[in-house]
């Protein structure tokens, strides 16, 4: 019998996620299906049971569930749990078990980059979910020092405090974060600034940005956000948004089938989605 898989969101319709997936079904000869489900907050409970009475064999959690599905599932990962969201659930004989692969996802697209990654400092922009994922991953990944910068300071320093993994790190104001940016060999943009279709905004000055750094923002639309255009004036390796999704996704299809897939496979299938 064809195994299901799927995404629950709201909005939905957007989402690359079936076509990465069934592309990636298809290539390994994977007898399954992966749907997109539109599901309102206010039935994500009768859907979790829905698709557990229905047999799904995984799925995945996006905008605005990742953190209110916790309630409705059997057992959490305890990264995930530490992360306090969760991206990516697996059923085994009706258990369901949920993980956050944005995190994981988002480092293991930066090893892909550096491979001397635990070594480097790192500063993170924003102080949000996307930027929790990545802070506690990157702590229990092992870097060393990894410093936040956010608009709203109390909010860098409660994610600084409350980072359950072993790690050096400072919440900074914007004016001394602009001036020590030329220390940092890792500096990721967690925020929506620049995001389509307020593309001419940055989150602080590149100006003291090094040449050689890795410089990364989730943000995958535009491809080239303003702040990665200046970064790579600036000298810098430049990574976009692609990445991240790209990374959760194979570690997604990883838990649910025990293959780590193609990734160039998957970044192609992406990109012509991004047209
Ligand atoms: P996500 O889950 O995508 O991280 P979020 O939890 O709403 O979304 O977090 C949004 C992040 O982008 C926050 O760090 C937010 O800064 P504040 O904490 O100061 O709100 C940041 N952000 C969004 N719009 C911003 C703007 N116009 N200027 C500066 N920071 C902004």
């Amino acid at each position: 019998m064809k195994k299901l898989f799927g995404v629950i969101g709201d909005p939905i319709g957007h989402s690359m996620s079936p076509a990465m997936h069934n592309d990636l079904f298809d290539f390994y000869g994977i007898h399954a299906v992966y749907m997109p489900f539109h599901v309102s907050k206010d039935n994500l409970e009768a859907a979790v049971k829905g698709l557990k009475a229905l047999g799904v064999s995984g799925f995945n959690v996006t905008i605005p569930h990742k953190t209110d599905i916790m309630a409705y599932l059997d057992q959490i990962d305890p990264l995930a749990e530490a992360i306090g969201a969760v991206n990516t659930v697996k059923n085994e004989n009706g258990l369901l078990t949920g993980y956050n692969t944005d995190g994981p996802g988002f480092v293991k697209g930066l090893e892909a980059m550096d491979a001397d990654l635990d070594s480097r400092s790192a500063l993170i922009i924003g102080a949000g979910g996307a930027s929790r994922a990545i802070y506690f991953s990157m702590a229990q990944a092992g870097i060393q020092r990894i410093d936040l910068y956010n608009r709203t300071a109390g909010k860098a320093e409660e994610l600084v405090s409350t980072c359950p993994f072993k790690v050096q790190s400072k919440a900074l104001d914007r004016e001394s974060a602009e001036k020590s940016l030329k220390d940092y060999q890792l500096i990721i943009q967690t925020t929506s600034i620049g995001m389509s279709p307020d593309t001419e905004h940055l989150p602080l000055s590149a100006e003291n940005i090094s040449q050689g750094a890795i410089v990364s923002d989730i943000i995958y639309n535009p491809l080239q956000t303003k702040f990665l255009q200046e970064a790579s004036k600036k000298g810098a390796q430049i990574q976009n948004g692609v990445s991240m999704f790209v990374f959760q996704g194979a570690l997604a299809f990883e838990k649910w089938t025990g293959i780590f897939p193609d990734i160039e496979r998957m970044r192609a299938n992406v990109l012509r989605n991004l047209g």
